[in-house]
């Protein structure tokens, strides 16, 4: 530094209030979307092994943790829905008494002040688990964009809050909010998974939501990780086919993306920190070979510094309850 001794930055650092105070980047309950995985049956509690601390839930049991999440201040849960059958056409998936409209529906009725988003995809609900239709080894496109489409309006007929379509097709977004609006449902914000990279981060989720392909992979539609034009161009046509939030997906491997993404659209930015993510810190966390609870925060921090004004995470709950041991 050209001006030592006159400048020294370690003067906002000697003290814990004025670190406090210049401190740049603050986590809020506010910005928590806590994930959940919804099964069949009653008293269901499964502990998904890959994910220590995170349920497969029946509705019951959904229910009393959504009222636990509520009040610990987080605004917002996704819903999973792991189904009682899976057929060729994931007909579960777009079925009004399916695993997630009942879920939803029950959510609304009996949990005050919990905004529920619904994850749109396929692959839960497959028996092939992959995101859409087949025609031999080909996921189709267009046609899977109508069941999107369709399986987004029973969501929205039970009362959903906010739709989220994870499937990465084409055309997809558009599809969604013409049908949402042409049934009177012109309010309900979408929030697009904009920019969703073929990653190695999912394993866990797909033990949790038993989505994993019978064969092949997912890259003929999430995206080449190696590419960030490309994923400018995703999330610019999400919001030109009238997305509201756009996602970035994984977070923290993806910091820049976030940063670009929020600084040429300016949207609301979502980032999802996802079950690899969260396994990872967790497996070290329970291992001694890193502060968890340290780790975990300077995660969350590191995905808002990127530019992220909201995040899905499996740490919502320990978050929360950091914040509330931590800030006056
Ligand atoms: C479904 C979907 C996936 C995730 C969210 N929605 C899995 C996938 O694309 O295979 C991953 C979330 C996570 O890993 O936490 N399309
Ligand atoms: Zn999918």
């Amino acid at each position: 530094m050209a001006n030592f001794p006159i400048k020294r930055l370690r003067r906002l650092r000697y003290n814990p209030l004025i670190r406090d105070m210049v401190r740049e980047t603050e986590l809020s309950k506010n910005d928590f979307i806590y994930p959940l995985f919804v099964v069949p049956g009653d008293n269901v509690k499964k502990e998904v092994k890959s994910m220590p601390g995170v349920y497969q839930l029946s509705i019951d049991n959904l229910i009393k943790e959504c009222k636990e999440v509520s009040s610990l201040g987080i605004p917002a849960v996704i819903l999973f829905g792991i189904p009682k059958h899976k057929d060729e056409k994931g007909s579960e998936a777009y079925d009004p008494d399916g695993i997630i409209q009942r879920a939803v529906r029950a959510i609304k009725s009996e949990v005050k002040n919990l905004l529920v988003i619904t994850d749109v995809c396929m692959c839960e609900y497959t028996s092939h688990g992959h995101c859409g239709l087949l025609k031999g080894e080909e996921i189709l496109n267009d046609e899977t964009v109508e069941l999107l489409a369709k399986e987004s309006l029973t969501h929205a007929q039970a009362g959903a809050d906010i739709i989220a379509p994870s499937d990465m097709m084409d055309g997809r977004v558009a599809a969604i909010r013409k049908t949402l609006d042409e049934n009177g449902f012109e309010k309900i914000p979408i929030m697009s998974y904009a920019a969703k990279y073929s990653s190695g981060y999912y394993g866990p989720f797909r033990d949790a939501a038993e989505s994993a392909p019978a064969f092949g992979d997912r890259r003929s539609h999430q995206m080449d990780i190696a590419n960030a034009y490309e994923a400018l161009r995703e999330v610019e046509s999400d919001i030109e086919e009238g997305a509201d939030i756009v996602m970035v997906k994984p977070a923290g491997p993806y910091l820049d993306i976030i940063r670009r993404v929020k600084d040429k659209f300016g949207m609301p930015t979502a980032a999802y920190q996802v079950s690899g993510e969260y396994a990872m810190i967790k497996a070290a966390g329970k291992n001694g070979w890193i502060d968890e609870e340290r780790v975990m925060i300077e995660s969350l921090t590191a995905i808002k510094r990127a530019g992220a004004d909201m995040f899905l995470t499996y740490f919502a709950k320990d978050a929360a309850r950091w914040i509330d041991k931590n800030r006056k």
